[in-house]
């Protein structure tokens, strides 16, 4: 039984697989040290031993759905270094599906050439094109014929941020709830985390106001605006309200509330999705005395915001941290070398 099944019974019927477990919560001792706060981390780096971060929770839901529907091949998007594109090829594949990804290209870091080459390590297929812009067309071309080959394909929209996907990040801010019940962590006066494609954010938001937490969110923009914006994650938590009051009239109507609780900040955008800055580069440094290891593109970024909150003032403030801290080593081993084409 689910977190969220075990709360409202009636949302008990939607898709799942387990793939997740709970993650700790743990007192960040250094950069509390260092800000003069009392810092906090929840490690969703510790979602799954295979591979964890936020994209598992979202998964749990999307290949759900798939063995629901009778796919057998799951079709997603991203840039080269996704961790959404690698976690979908590394559980698509234990749960027998056969994973097509179209990615695009982004600066190529030792991160990102990891993941690439992971993704085809455990066996995905990808279709590499120039530009985002020309991501629909080949995703709705692949789809097409692989229908056309008598194949079930299943499609996972960018990031795994549909309502289905969010629902993931409902339950895990359920489960931050019961765990601050159980006092292994203060009530935070914020939450800090990196916002892609707003399915961690808005899902985690009406998690929390499900569970009767108002803590503000701030949700720290690594994309384009043009990509995530006010609009797309007002929007995206609404459809994931509505769709689980359609399966349980009981849960509360809190897309208001939760709407509320979010801001968004860019100021640590820089100059661009996946460049390196100053801020970023010093915020990876501070994060590794606490043990944590962050990528330039996402974690760094929330982290580098959450510090100089952190130095605000005195009160507890958390850091929703993201990326997958599974040891790759034994799948970078089998796997092939960056293809030219994206070099
Ligand atoms: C490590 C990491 N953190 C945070 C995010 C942002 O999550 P979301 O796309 O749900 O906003 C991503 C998205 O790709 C990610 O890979």
């Amino acid at each position: 039984m689910t977190l969220l099944g075990s709360r409202f019974p009636r949302l008990a019927s939607l898709p799942h697989v387990p793939l997740v477990r709970e993650t700790p919560v743990e007192r960040l001792e250094q950069a509390s040290h260092e800000t003069g706060g009392d810092l906090w981390v929840k490690r969703d780096d510790l979602t799954a031993d295979a591979y964890g971060g936020n994209k598992v929770r979202k998964l749990e839901r999307l290949i759900g759905d798939a063995k629901r529907q009778d796919c057998d091949v799951l079709i997603t998007t991203g840039a080269y270094g996704s961790h959404h594109s690698l976690a979908t090829s590394i559980f698509g594949r234990k749960w027998g599906f056969d994973v097509e990804l179209v990615l695009v290209p982004q600066p190529i870091t030792h991160h990102v050439e990891e993941n690439l080459r992971a993704d085809l390590a455990v066996g995905a297929r990808v279709h590499p094109v120039k530009r985002w812009a020309m991501v629909p067309a080949r995703a709705a071309a692949l789809h097409a014929s692989l229908r056309f080959r008598g194949r079930r394909p299943y499609r996972i929209g960018h990031g795994g941020s549909s309502p289905l996907g969010a629902v993931g990040y409902v339950e895990a801010g359920l489960e931050l709830a019961g765990q601050i019940d159980a006092g292994l962590v203060p009530e935070p006066s914020s939450i800090h985390v990196a916002l892609g494609s707003a399915g961690t954010v808005a899902g985690l938001a009406v998690g929390l106001a499900a569970a009767g937490l108002y803590i503000p969110i701030v949700a720290v923009r690594v994309t384009p605006l043009a990509v995530c914006n006010r609009l797309t994650v007002t929007s995206l938590l609404r459809r994931t309200v509505e769709l689980l009051r359609e399966h349980d009239h009981t849960f509360p109507d809190v897309a208001r509330g939760a709407t509320k609780m979010i801001t968004i900040d860019g100021s640590l955008y820089g100059a661009g999705y996946g460049q390196a800055s100053e801020a970023a580069d010093d915020a990876i440094a501070r994060a590794e005395l606490d043990g944590l290891v962050l990528d330039p593109t996402y974690t760094a970024k929330a982290f580098a915001a959450f510090l100089r909150d952190g130095r605000t003032g005195r009160d507890s403030r958390l850091y929703w941290h993201t990326l997958s801290s599974a040891d790759l080593s034994g799948l970078l081993g089998e796997a092939p070398p960056l293809p030219s084409w994206a070099k």
